[in-house]
């Protein structure tokens, strides 16, 4: 049976593979995808997750949009976030996309993330956020009842070793702190896919080339994402090869063996100075506190990268 999820994007470059990956993949039944501000404004990460999806197919779920704003904090989006933006003015600069072929679901995301899970089965849902978690928290507020009901959260945010945004804090969790101390504390299972783990995700010359070679005009969207991408990931943070962060969640889901993580207590810093957004990862039990959730720590290159060729297959 394939696993459902529902994807609460920023798209984003590597979100946009991340719903690739979703909807091309035959072990996971993309469910709905939900719009969250992080990398761009909402209205902007809003309209690419609908041309994402209208690329890929998937053109028959309900795509919602979310929250404008982070809860507490003020809004930073990718352009802010170190020296500049590794997205774009549009938030997913570089090819041309196909206007969107579906209305929005009239519901707040938060909305359709309750309506979903709490009509669904036990256990039958998967949420997979790849931006800010400000919808999920306004989810689990609507209705508490999901945290019980939800199979697992499996995001990716955060780090254990070093931030992106900050030296402390990754860009998901430091674009709304509070969101995600209510996410990672609440009693279902977070599993944190974070920057140890998708800095090893990177797009080198050979995986593109493997890309390139498939040939088809899904292939070179896809290419010229990972070029646009890559050129401002480099110019912004030095990685000559740019790591395909959010599709790492969806791996995980698809394969847990593709991502292998280690149990740990994980809690995220709302009130340093110098730490706001740091996801504080306990794997020795320093704190005595239970381990509540896990942290993902080593990636098979080959396989996960077989996973994303194979799905850009799939879509073609
Ligand atoms: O820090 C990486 C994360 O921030 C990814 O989800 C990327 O899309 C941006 O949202
Ligand atoms: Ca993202």
């Amino acid at each position: 049976m394939p696993k459902k999820i529902i994807l609460d994007v920023d798209p984003g470059h590597d979100d946009a593979i991340a719903i690739l990956l979703a909807q091309g993949n035959p072990d996971i039944e993309l469910a709905a995808i939900t719009s969250v501000a992080g990398n761009q404004i909402l209205e902007k990460t809003t309209y690419n997750a609908q041309r994402v999806a209208t690329l890929v197919g998937a053109t028959d779920i309900p795509i919602a949009a979310g929250a404008k704003y982070p809860l507490m904090r003020e809004q930073i989006t990718d352009g802010e976030v170190v020296a500049g933006s590794v997205h774009g003015v549009s938030g997913l600069d570089g090819p041309e996309l196909p206007e969107p072929a579906m209305d929005l679901d009239p519901r707040h995301a938060a909305e359709l993330i309750v309506d979903l899970v709490m009509a669904g089965e036990q256990d039958e849902y998967t949420l997979v956020p790849t931006g800010p978690l400000t919808n999920i928290v306004l989810a689990m507020r609507l209705e508490p009842k999901i945290v019980d009901r939800v199979k697992e959260v499996v995001l990716m945010g955060g780090a254990y070793t070093q931030g992106n945004a900050t030296p402390a804090a990754e860009f998901n969790i430091l674009a709304d702190p509070e969101a995600a101390a209510a996410v990672f504390a609440a009693e279902w299972q977070v599993t944190m896919v974070g920057l140890d783990l998708t800095h090893q995700a990177v797009a080198t010359p050979e995986i593109k080339e493997r890309i390139r070679a498939i040939g088809t005009p899904i292939s070179r969207v896809v290419v010229e994402w990972l070029d646009f991408f890559g050129a401002n990931y480099d110019s912004v943070w030095k990685m000559p090869y740019p790591p395909i962060h959010d599709a790492c969640a969806v791996a995980r889901v698809i394969n847990p063996s593709v991502v292998q993580v280690k149990e740990a207590f994980i809690a995220v810093e709302t009130q340093g100075k110098w730490t706001y957004g740091e996801t504080v990862t306990d794997f020795l039990g320093s704190y005595g506190l239970p381990f509540n959730n896990l942290a993902a720590t080593t990636l098979d290159f080959d396989a996960f990268w077989d996973l994303i060729i194979d799905a850009i297959k799939q879509v073609s």
